[in-house]
């Protein structure tokens, strides 16, 4: 009762906060635009933040040429590692300022993103990334901030939040902020053709996870839900192209954008179980973001299936699955079944290896804890049903 209140209160202040879209820039070679923008903000040096892998492929090169053209100073920041950790944080925030930055640009998929963001704010605010753990602890301007991804997933280039990996605790924590929302966001295309074939379905299937948790969760509105229906019709479409073909720039585009539109969509209306489980298999074990929530998601549509099949069946009619005229539990289960195959399609595994029985409770339990009161799901789940969940995912 409680928690349906909550719930309920939230879904009105949720919509009185206005949170910013960045400036999309979109096509085939459009990365050159970043000096452009830097030159316009007269920036003096530019931080940029990016992991090793993408400075050894020289997809870092590429955004380095343009700024030398344009004689930007710059500063590379390549530490990030998958779930960035304070420490790393701390590391990028010292450099940044031992180098008198005032612009920053952050390259590469969903841990460079939070890693440049929790830096932004960290210098921003003068504090520990801890500290401003939590919602609306930032409330300051960013600097002149360009997001720029190289994988189709996350999302991020578009929300208000930075996930961050406290080692100690085994644990992460977000800070939450419409001051995060990158100023600009630069979908590239030609970024993304080298990305390998297993990283592409993850990722493509964590953008799919955001739209529909987006859609079926209570904060919806008509704009998110159109945003989320964008999304998830590209990645039915694109995404097994773009996992068969990485080369193939229209469905590289295309799931940019559907990335893109889930995270306009989450980002004002929030995630739901498979995230808050997939937190937790993250942080115990670093099993990827997307395949947390890839092998999760069937498991959780199920879950939910008796509360939310309507908004599945809208899905299906609007994918074209399923005729208009079609009953809306048939067209409900022909969602769900859509995206086991698609799974199917992508190679996606069953079960989590690393996953250890006796660490069960504490998953779930930790996992229902991140999700009350804050995930607007259109069911409850007990912890005893997320145990129940995650036993399924034991590697026999
Ligand atoms: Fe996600």
């Amino acid at each position: 009762m409680i928690h349906s209140f909550i719930i309920f209160i939230r879904r009105y202040v949720n919509r009185l906060i206005h949170i910013p879209m960045p400036t999309l820039i979109n096509g085939s070679g459009e990365l050159r635009q970043s000096a452009e923008i830097l030159k316009d903000a007269n920036s003096r040096n530019t931080f940029i933040v990016t992991d090793k892998t993408l400075v050894g492929v020289g997809v870092v090169k590429k955004l380095t040429d343009f700024l030398e053209k344009a004689q930007l100073p710059y500063v590379i920041f390549d530490e990030v590692t998958p779930d960035p950790t304070i420490a790393v944080i701390e590391q990028g925030v010292h450099l940044y300022q031992q180098n008198n930055c005032d612009s920053m640009i952050v390259i590469g998929g969903g841990s460079v993103m939070d890693c440049g963001k929790a830096i932004a704010a960290s210098v921003v605010k003068n504090k520990n990334i801890q500290t401003l753990s939590g919602l609306f602890k930032v409330r300051k301007k960013l600097p002149p901030f360009i997001a720029i991804p190289t994988t189709a997933g996350t999302g991020s280039e578009a929300t208000l939040v930075a996930v961050v990996t406290d080692p100690s605790k085994k644990q992460k924590f977000t800070v939450i902020d419409p001051c995060l929302v990158p100023h600009y966001a630069i979908l590239d295309p030609l970024l993304m053709v080298g990305l390998p074939a297993k990283i592409t379905a993850e990722t493509g299937i964590d953008a799919l996870t955001h739209a529909v948790e987006s859609y079926i969760g209570l904060h919806g509105t008509a704009q998110t839900q159109s945003y989320s229906l964008a999304a998830i019709q590209r990645i039915f479409t694109y995404l097994p192209q773009a996992y068969q073909q990485g080369d193939n720039l229209t469905a590289r585009a295309e799931m940019s954008l559907a990335s893109y539109y889930a995270g306009v969509a989450f980002t004002r209306t929030s995630i739901g179980y498979v995230h808050a489980i997939a937190h937790q298999l993250g942080g115990y074990y670093h099993i990827p973001h997307g395949l947390a929530n890839a092998v999760l998601l069937p498991h959780v549509l199920h879950f939910s299936f008796d509360n939310a099949f309507q908004q599945y069946a809208k899905i299906a009619y609007h994918l074209g699955i399923v005729e208009q005229h079609e009953n809306e539990i048939v067209a409900a289960k022909a969602f769900v079944q859509a995206v086991i195959s698609l799974n199917t399609t992508l190679n996606i595994q069953k079960t989590f290896p690393e996953l250890k029985k006796q660490d069960i409770s504490l998953l779930a339990k930790r996992a229902m804890k991140e999700a009350y009161c804050e995930y607007p799901v259109p069911k409850q789940m007990t912890t005893a049903e997320c145990e129940q969940i995650l036993l399924k995912l034991l590697k026999e």
